[in-house]
């Protein structure tokens, strides 16, 4: 099965997860709700939302809060096959760098990643959005 079409159903229930997570976004600061719906090796979904803080730089995106439940909740063999986020406002918000960099601990490079674009919702692989990702090994 592709989940590189946007179109394609499974990658739409991942989005309408991602926007039911985007509900319970804790934003009073900048007023952006956003969702993220993780679709795991193992079947389940995982989902997240941002959480922020009066601090401002202690904030927590919505991709990186679904990441570190899907470890908690199903440990670190975990492996990411498909990755969908959404806002409540109307605005384009692929995965932010840090987001990226941390997902690339867990995501497959085929993995679909399915975000609200300038031009409406874009899919694109986890390969293309982070490519050349830090790690400690030699390239
Ligand atoms: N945010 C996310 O949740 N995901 C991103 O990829 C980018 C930004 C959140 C952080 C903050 O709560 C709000 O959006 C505005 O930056």
């Amino acid at each position: 099965m592709t989940l590189t079409n946007p179109q394609e159903p499974a990658l739409e229930i991942l989005l309408e997860q991602a926007r039911q997570a985007a509900q319970n976004s804790y934003s009073p600061y900048s007023g952006f709700r956003v969702g993220a719906a993780l679709r795991l090796n193992n079947g389940q979904v995982v989902t997240g939302t941002n959480v922020e803080n009066v601090s401002y730089g202690l904030t927590i995106c919505a991709e990186r809060s679904a990441l570190v439940a899907a470890v908690s909740q199903f440990g670190p063999e975990i492996r990411i096959e498909a990755i969908a986020v959404a806002n409540l406002n109307n605005a384009p918000s692929p995965p932010c760098g840090a987001c990226r960099q941390m997902l690339a601990e867990f995501a497959l490079p085929a993995a679909a990643v399915l975000f609200p674009a300038a031009d409406g919702p874009r899919t694109m692989t986890f390969a293309e959005i982070l490519p050349l990702a830090f790690d400690m090994k030699l390239k």
